[in-house]
């Protein structure tokens, strides 16, 4: 019997597809020998969840789940029936893989302890983020960071396995449902973006190794709000006016972290006078997106002080949040610091 080695083929009739996310997530686990496979295993559930997610997503406008659930979340804030659906799905997802003890959630107002004996990661997600775009066809999200519980495995779940700061996290990512769904995430070793494809059902990577621009030229700030900013931030407004920088806002954080994460830029959810901790929520929202953004070469700070040092004091705790290009976030915050040091 004749043996020939095989060799791959440069034919052009069938390309390669390239790299799958589940490949790739156990090429990432192999590079760490003592690793047991429990967080590749989370990262397919969380991509498996975010599969389905899509598909219904997809179909909210032709089938009844759009429009309000008619019920508010812990925030008061209308829940979206995708924002259930969402939530469902993916805490179903960590439920049955095992490898999670805790999800934090914004549409859950206390822990749910998933009774996983043997789970040893905490989860915090917003599984839908920017529900308020679903009815109009506009990108939406889910972000998740991911932690070791620091109280033995197997023993009741404790407040320190739950308010962890964001330095802490051992993964983080987020996906965007857009003109295509991409799945971002790190485990603190670089960014990659992985691009869906519907018919083969498959994440592939198609951003490696993503880096931030240091500078940019958007800013992404919800302006309706100008009034009740602080004079420094007023201030900064104007200078990306002087500038001719492009003003871009979807009102979907995800989506516009992941265009300025490409092209350059900063995303700004303040305080305000009427809001003095912002919007946005530290543990489900802010820590991942600035796990990433430093990941990238980027930085995440609430105007004075970096994001993932944070220490969390409540599970829903909002905080403002700059991210973005790092020389922007530098610069935004030179201004705040001298307006307020005015004051
Ligand atoms: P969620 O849909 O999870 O509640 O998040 C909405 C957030 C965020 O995605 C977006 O950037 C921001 O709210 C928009 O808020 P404004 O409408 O106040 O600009
Ligand atoms: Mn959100
Ligand atoms: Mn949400």
């Amino acid at each position: 019997m004749k043996i020939k080695h095989y060799t791959p083929s440069t034919s052009n009739l069938a390309y390669s597809v390239g790299v799958t996310l589940d490949r790739f997530i156990k090429m990432k686990q192999d590079d760490f020998p003592y690793a047991s496979g429990e967080l590749s295993q989370l990262l397919r559930d969380i991509a498996l969840a975010s599969k389905i997610v899509n598909r219904e997503t997809n179909r909210a406008g032709l089938s009844n789940i759009g429009g309000a659930f008619g019920n508010t979340n812990v925030q008061g804030e209308e829940q979206q029936k995708l924002d259930v659906i969402a939530n469902i799905r993916f805490t179903r997802a960590m439920t049955k893989g095992g490898e999670v003890c805790a999800v934090v959630s914004e549409e859950d107002d206390e822990v749910i302890d998933l009774q996983n004996k043997s789970g040893k990661y905490v989860v915090a997600i917003d599984p839908l983020d920017g529900s308020s775009n679903i009815d109009v066809n506009i990108s939406i999200g889910t972000i998740f960071s991911i932690y070791r519980r620091v109280t033995p495995i197997g023993s009741p779940i404790q407040a320190e396995d739950i308010m962890q700061p964001g330095n802490q996290q051992v993964a983080a990512g987020y996906v965007l449902y857009g003109s295509s769904t991409m799945m971002v995430y790190t485990t603190g070793n670089g960014v990659n973006g992985f691009t869906y494809e519907p018919s083969l059902g498959e994440f592939f990577l198609s951003h490696p190794d993503m880096c931030a621009p240091k500078d940019g030229k958007i800013y992404s700030i919800n302006e309706g709000a100008f009034n009740f900013f602080e004079p420094g931030l007023k201030n900064y407004l104007e200078v990306c006016k002087n500038r001719t920088y492009s003003a871009r806002y979807i009102g979907s954080l995800v989506a516009d972290f992941h265009r300025n994460l490409l092209k350059g830029g900063i995303y700004i959810y303040p305080s305000t006078s009427k809001a003095p901790h912002g919007k946005l929520r530290l543990l489900y929202e802010a820590n991942a997106l600035a796990f990433i953004a430093e990941q990238a070469g980027g930085k995440a700070t609430d105007g004075t002080q970096r994001i993932m040092d944070i220490l969390p004091q409540s599970l829903h705790q909002r905080t403002p949040l700059y991210i973005g290009s790092m020389k922007m976030v530098d610069e935004v915050e030179g201004i705040l610091k001298v307006h307020r040091t005015l004051v």
